[in-house]
């Protein structure tokens, strides 16, 4: 068996070869306008699965999936004995989601598991490239709900028993694309755990770094809000007779949007505002509002939990109705491992760039896996900060940089 490469001998990844696999992946589930569709659990889904299967499978690598489809795809060390380095993000997207979130993560590792290969290099510690299932928590909610129930921070009942619009469970979905594996949630016991992914912000774009060295996640939580008044005619009913709770709820977001003043840091968002039962002649009977609510800071994040319920009852009062406010998830701000952090950090530096610490915006599988293996991410520029849309891009430059850095800082750890 050859030795395994030490730290300071760096392997080159293959710049090319990463960005053909970016652009086959991105041919699997594609959307209208260019971009990815590849709904969680769906088949589709599982065919993008499929096809990272067929190259790892080409390594030599083994795999297996745990019992909430979560992929684990493993490359045997010098020593077995020891916890796996994983590297790992997601293939699921938005319905019209880009070619990059996720998938660059584990385009990423798998690049770095080619690059090994190429080289016959055997680290010491065994690697593992992971799938997580349904991050995106678009078809089912929550989000990184996979990595949520593989590091138990997510009940198992929260997880398979979870619903789509069309009253599909993440149950039936596993079984309908044959996804459900055999291994125990929470197996196998992670060493540390990487992840490359696009910021899907405007930050390193805006300042011009190809790297950032990801600290930590902001605080997230996700509400299911119903406001409850009485459908009547749209003709004949004075609106001082009227119970609307149309009004309610637009009332609601607007004085959320005012609680957030000049707040830099607050991410107030409804993404998905529906009428039940809607017709234009008819003043609405109820109407729901998903929310999502962010802030870098926790206790400010509670505050503005206190504000949902204070702003939306009495919007609801005003107007006549009833509101009922479902909290549904609640990712708390999460640190990631120092000494990880510094690796990310030397390897970046190791290959010429002196990358800024930052934090992330978005919600990610390590937040989950960070409760229980070391855990930092690494994020590279996305063109306008632009992301969870059909036109999200990343340079070939950029998805190299990042995933050399990542390869070498894997290897780095894997050789300790
Ligand atoms: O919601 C998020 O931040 C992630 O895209 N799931
Ligand atoms: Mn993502
Ligand atoms: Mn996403």
């Amino acid at each position: 068996m050859p030795s395994p490469s030490s730290a300071h001998t760096p392997l080159d990844i293959d710049a090319e070869r990463l960005w053909s696999s970016l652009m086959d992946m991105a041919k699997v589930g594609p959307s209208p306008n260019g971009g990815s569709r590849r709904l969680a659990i769906s088949d589709e889904d599982a065919a993008g699965r499929r096809l990272l299967l067929d190259w790892v499978e080409a390594l030599g690598c083994t795999w297996h999936r745990d019992e909430a489809g979560n992929l684990f795809i493993l490359r045997s060390g010098q020593d077995n004995s020891l916890a796996p380095v994983a590297i790992g993000s997601h293939l699921d997207t938005q319905p019209l989601g880009g070619r990059f979130d996720g998938v660059l993560g584990v385009l990423g590792g798998l690049e770095t598991l080619r690059t090994l290969h190429d080289h016959q290099v055997t680290t010491l510690r065994p690697l593992t490239l992971v799938v997580w299932t349904n991050e995106e928590g678009s078809r089912f909610s929550p989000a990184m709900a996979g990595s949520g129930v593989w590091s138990g921070r997510l009940a198992q009942d929260a997880f398979f028993d979870a619903k789509d619009s069309q009253g599909v469970s993440v149950s039936e979905a596993l079984e309908a694309t044959n996804q459900r594996g055999g291994a125990a949630l929470g197996s196998p016991e992670l060493g540390a755990y990487f992840e490359l992914h696009i910021e899907q912000g405007p930050v390193l774009e805006e300042t011009d770094e190809p790297l950032g060295i990801v600290t930590g996640v902001q605080g997230i939580r996700w509400y299911d809000l119903r406001f409850e008044g009485q459908s009547v005619h749209a003709g004949p009913t004075p609106m001082s007779y009227r119970h609307d709770p149309l009004l309610a709820a637009m009332a609601f977001i607007q004085a959320m949007r005012d609680e957030l003043g000049d707040d830099r840091d607050a991410r107030l968002t409804v993404g998905d505002f529906s009428v039940i039962e809607p017709s234009r002649n008819v003043v609405p009977g109820a109407v729901k509002v998903q929310l999502d609510l962010r802030h870098v800071d926790e206790e400010r994040l509670s505050q503005l939990d206190a504000a949902v319920t204070r702003l939306a009852q009495g919007a609801a009062e005003r107007e006549g109705t009833r509101v009922d406010i479902e909290p549904i998830w609640h990712s708390p701000v999460t640190p990631f491992h120092d000494d990880l952090i510094r690796t990310l950090g030397d390897a970046a530096k190791a290959r010429g760039n002196e990358a800024p610490q930052m934090m992330s915006g978005a919600g990610h599988d390590a937040v989950n896996v960070s409760h229980v293996a070391p855990t930092a991410m690494l994020f590279v520029p996305c063109l306008d900060g632009i992301s969870h849309n059909e036109a999200e891009y990343a340079s070939p430059e950029h998805c190299a940089l990042g995933t050399q850095v990542l390869c070498d800082a894997v290897v780095a750890w894997a050789n300790r």
